[in-house]
């Protein structure tokens, strides 16, 4: 367990980390949310230790983050924002040193450092100069670090920036896969990453938690969550309107466009719970329009982001 209770963070006259509060168990993904200078990065450097806090406590695995500092970073796996790792070292080598510093020896250590190369993808580039890698592959050899002692606490500032599709979906993956033995906190910009992998989101701005929420939570905050997206061909955009804002249970319809007799609207419910998908379809029907496409919004992170960080 993660547990941080009322974190500072102050750089001279800026406070980057103002009084943040929150507790991560084991099998939960926290995905962290915020804009750029938001304080993501710099809470994650004093959970790990590389920086100490102006005022509050971190405890992970019942350790004290400052008095038992050793204690927590064996328990921690760490991908620092940007890749920070040895350029002038081979990928193989960087590895093995990372292991041996973690304490592993002998056949361990080889067996580590090959499961990990492997799991990496970094087999064709193994025998490398990390300078000469791609911005990538050098994210993939930090990530490789990172997982490398199996720890049951791991922290990932923006794991995937920089890597290719397929990549971002493996590490995904590998993140979803590990978690159910870990509590893992990772930062990213990619809105589609927390709907896909995280199991709790908490947004930050300005050095303050704003939310704290499941991704679905989130989703129902958008303004667009239950309203019905719809496309008729051959219609009147007024006279249909009119014939969905009748309907028992619909607040309001709004014309999205109206080009080459095809309209597009919004219908927006009285209650976001109350689905209203069926009655627009029946009332479509029995007025003979014709229906090219209809489906219940889900909500949009972005426009949820936005809201909420602006
Ligand atoms: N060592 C430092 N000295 C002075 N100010 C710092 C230092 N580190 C961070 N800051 C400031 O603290 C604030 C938070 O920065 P941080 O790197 O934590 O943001 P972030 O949320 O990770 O942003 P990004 O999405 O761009 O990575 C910023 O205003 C930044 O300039
Ligand atoms: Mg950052």
């Amino acid at each position: 367990m993660i547990e941080i209770k009322n974190l500072s963070k102050d750089f001279a006259a800026i406070r980057a980390v103002n009084n943040i509060s929150f507790s991560v168990g084991k099998g939960e993904i926290l995905g962290f949310l915020g804009p750029n200078g938001a304080g993501k990065s710099t809470t994650m450097r004093m959970i790990t230790g590389f920086m100490p806090p102006s005022a509050g406590t971190i405890r992970i695995g019942g350790f004290d983050i400052i008095k038992n500092s050793l204690e927590v970073r064996k328990q921690i796996g760490y991908l620092p924002e940007n890749a920070p790792v040895y350029p002038d070292m081979k990928v193989i080598d960087y590895l093995n040193f990372c292991g041996q510093i973690r304490g592993f020896t002998k056949a361990a250590l080889k067996r580590r450092v090959e499961n990990t190369i492997e799991k990496c993808f970094l087999t064709t580039v193994k025998q490398q100069i990390i300078n000469t890698l791609s911005k990538g592959y050098k994210q993939r050899v930090c990530f490789a670090q990172s997982i490398l002692h199996d720890p049951p606490y791991l922290i990932l500032d923006e794991p995937t920036d920089g890597l290719d599709p397929n990549q971002k979906y493996e590490v995904r993956r590998m993140i979803k896969e590990m978690s159910r033995e870990k509590a893992v906190i990772f930062s990213t910009h990619i809105l589609e990453e927390i709907q896909d992998v995280c199991t709790r989101t908490i947004i930050i701005a300005k050095g303050s938690i704003v939310a704290d929420d499941t991704p679905a939570g989130l989703l129902k905050r958008s303004d667009l969550y239950g309203s019905v997206s719809l496309t008729v061909e051959n219609a009147d955009s007024n006279e249909i309107t009119n014939c969905l804002n009748q309907i028992k249970g619909v607040e309001t319809t709004t014309i999205i466009s109206d080009e080459n007799e095809i309209v597009r609207l919004q219908v927006y419910p009285e209650t976001k719970d109350t689905p209203i998908t069926d009655k627009v379809m029946a009332a479509a029907l029995a007025n003979n329009y014709q229906v090219k496409s209809i489906y219940m919004e889900q909500g949009r992170l972005d426009e949820v982001f936005r809201t909420i960080t602006t």
